[in-house]
């Protein structure tokens, strides 16, 4: 039985997150509105696999990522390594891909990357890291790939599997038109990917052609599945995998049907999830005043109007009416005089919105937006 690593000392603040309505999301999303803190969550999680799964099993299996995404998570666990909070003596490891061809040595090769960035600082057995061969023979590559299944069920399978996620949506390079029964194979590369690979290699005319990787099969049979996303550049395709409907379009889309996957994504990649972006369409929304500032705004964007000129049925068109009943019982929002126009009016207290410079106040009853100049003081 292998000893176990000492448990990890290092005692931060809380992280924190954005907690909100995740009607709309069909797997679980951890959002953090601090970069750094994402690494440390995940660094965290993987920690306490690595331990729970030594002490269990003497071993454990982790499948690893490559892209500028992870590289956190791999300085975290550095990190902590050094301090003596982690042993990978005992981590068996799987990476998801690699191009076809690429020799190991190439500074765009994924065995340098992961040795560069990663093995080389930690007690990882060379023996226990696996990626894909990009220098394996074409008529070779078929019996390879199966080669990798099974040295991965070998080991027991992944216990922890982290991933990034390509504008196409790819994971791995399991690019538009992978099925949900995929095993690791050689693919054709999609030509965004390549185009935004371009830069690395100097030209997008460099970038291979093909690559190796696990396939969507292999990497849904992950007890347990991390998928990591940073930068505004993301979001798109973030709210696509998690509020989407599952599709051979988005391999990530399949994480949908996982037990124990989830979404770790800092505030610009999660922007155009709709607890973020719209939280308002969403069932219980906390209305404060920057709430209501925010909808309105948005509101007067998408309606193409100045916010004075946006009417009740505006609101009403833009799923804003449930802010507009809130009105009623809304005092907490603001310290607006009563409105002024409308007889019978049952708010007595119009809720304020501004702009940058402008205040308007709009009465729940009648629907009509008022210029503060227009308030009896
Ligand atoms: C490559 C890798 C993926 C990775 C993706 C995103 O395509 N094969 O595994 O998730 O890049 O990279 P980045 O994290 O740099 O955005």
């Amino acid at each position: 039985m292998a000893k176990a690593p000492p448990p990890a000392t290092t005692r931060r603040s809380p992280l924190t997150t954005i907690e909100s309505s995740r009607d709309r999301e069909r797997l679980r999303t951890v959002v953090f509105p601090e970069h750094s803190d994402l690494a440390i969550a995940v660094a965290d999680r993987i920690v306490e696999v690595i331990q729970r799964e030594t002490r269990a099993r003497g071993r454990v299996v982790l499948g690893l990522a490559t892209g500028s995404t992870p590289l956190g998570v791999y300085e975290e666990l550095i990190r902590r390594h050094q301090a003596g909070e982690v042993d990978f003596s005992h981590v068996i490891t799987f990476n998801l891909d690699e191009y076809y061809p690429m020799t190991p040595d190439s500074p765009h090769s994924y065995h340098r990357y992961m040795w560069e960035n990663f093995f080389s600082h930690v007690n990882i057995a060379k023996e226990n890291v696996h990626i894909p061969e990009g220098v394996t023979p074409r008529e070779r590559v078929v019996d390879a790939c199966a080669a990798y299944e099974d040295a991965i069920r070998a080991a027991g399978g992944i216990d922890f599997q982290l991933l990034g996620i390509g504008k196409t949506g790819h994971v791995g390079f399991n690019e538009p038109g992978s099925d949900a029964a995929s095993r690791t194979r050689i693919v054709t590369l999609d030509t965004l990917t390549r185009k935004d690979a371009g830069a690395d290699f100097f030209g997008v005319e460099n970038v291979p052609r093909e690559a190796i990787t696990m396939g969507v099969a292999t990497i849904l049979d992950a007890k347990e599945i991390a998928l990591l996303a940073t930068g505004e550049h993301k979001a798109g395709i973030v709210a696509r995998a998690v509020e989407g409907e599952i599709s051979t379009d988005v391999a990530a889309t399949f994480l949908q049907r996982h037990q124990s996957a989830t979404f770790y994504l800092d505030l610009p990649a999660a922007a155009e999830l709709t607890r973020i972006n719209t939280p308002w369409i969403l069932e219980g929304v906390d209305w404060t005043p920057a709430m209501v500032e925010r909808s309105v705004v948005w509101l007067a964007e998408r309606a193409n109007k100045a916010v004075l000129k946006l009417s009740a049925r505006d609101y009403a068109e833009h799923q804003l009416s449930p802010f507009k009943c809130s009105i009623g019982c809304a005092t907490r929002f603001g310290d607006g005089p009563s409105c002024p126009t409308t007889s019978g009016c049952s708010c007595s207290r119009p809720i304020r919105t501004t702009t940058s410079s402008r205040w308007a106040a709009f009465c729940a009853s009648c629907g009509k937006t008022k210029t503060r100049s227009s308030w009896p003081t």
